[in-house]
């Protein structure tokens, strides 16, 4: 259950200037959050190369920030520019989970999304991720069981205006 107390942070875009502490948020993550985030084991190379790249290559990264620490996450890349596709990852740091920090990214995530004409949002987690797939649900109901995995699938097209 997400606490009541809410966050005292703030979610903002990330760019280029966060690096070094994107690479510190990431670094942060215990091996079994690492693994849910990049389903792998990565390395603190791996980690710090994907932090640079991530905020250089034009896909959208909002964080959210505290204390000016980035205790979390949610990256979102266009996979299928003429579908108008994009995948999202998210990551908070375990300390700060539960607090609904990563609805506030996702919804800042789907604003963004939107400015972007992205319309059709892909979240994959592992089976065994209950948190992420209880974070999908709050924004989507279209969860799909796909081997050992999880795919939610949030429809980001405008609202049809009502007649
Ligand atoms: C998934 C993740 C981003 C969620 O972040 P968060 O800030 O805790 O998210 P919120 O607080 O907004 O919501 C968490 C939800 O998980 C639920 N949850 C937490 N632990 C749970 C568990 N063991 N079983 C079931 N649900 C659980 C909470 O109850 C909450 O759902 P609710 O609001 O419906 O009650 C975070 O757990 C994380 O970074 N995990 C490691 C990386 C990862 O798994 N990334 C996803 C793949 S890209």
């Amino acid at each position: 259950m997400t606490a009541s107390v809410a966050p005292r942070g703030q979610v903002r875009a990330l760019g280029p200037a966060d690096t070094d502490r994107y690479c510190n948020h990431l670094a942060r993550l215990d091996p079994a959050a690492r693994r849910m985030r990049f389903f792998a084991d990565v390395s603190d190379f791996h980690v710090l190369f994907h932090a640079g790249a991530a905020l250089s290559d034009g896909r959208a990264v909002v964080g959210y920030v505290e204390d000016d620490e980035i205790r979390g996450a949610c990256e979102l890349l266009e996979t299928d520019r003429a579908d108008h596709g994009a995948e999202a990852a998210f990551s908070v740091e375990s300390d700060w989970r539960c607090q609904g920090i990563g609805g506030l990214l996702m919804a800042a995530m789907i604003a963004d999304a939107r400015r972007r004409g992205v319309l059709r949002i892909e979240m994959q987690c592992l089976k065994s991720n209950a948190p992420m797939q209880a974070l999908a649900a709050r924004f989507t109901s279209d969860l799909r069981q796909i081997g050992d995995t999880t795919l939610a699938v949030l429809d980001n097209s405008p609202a049809i205006p009502a007649a």
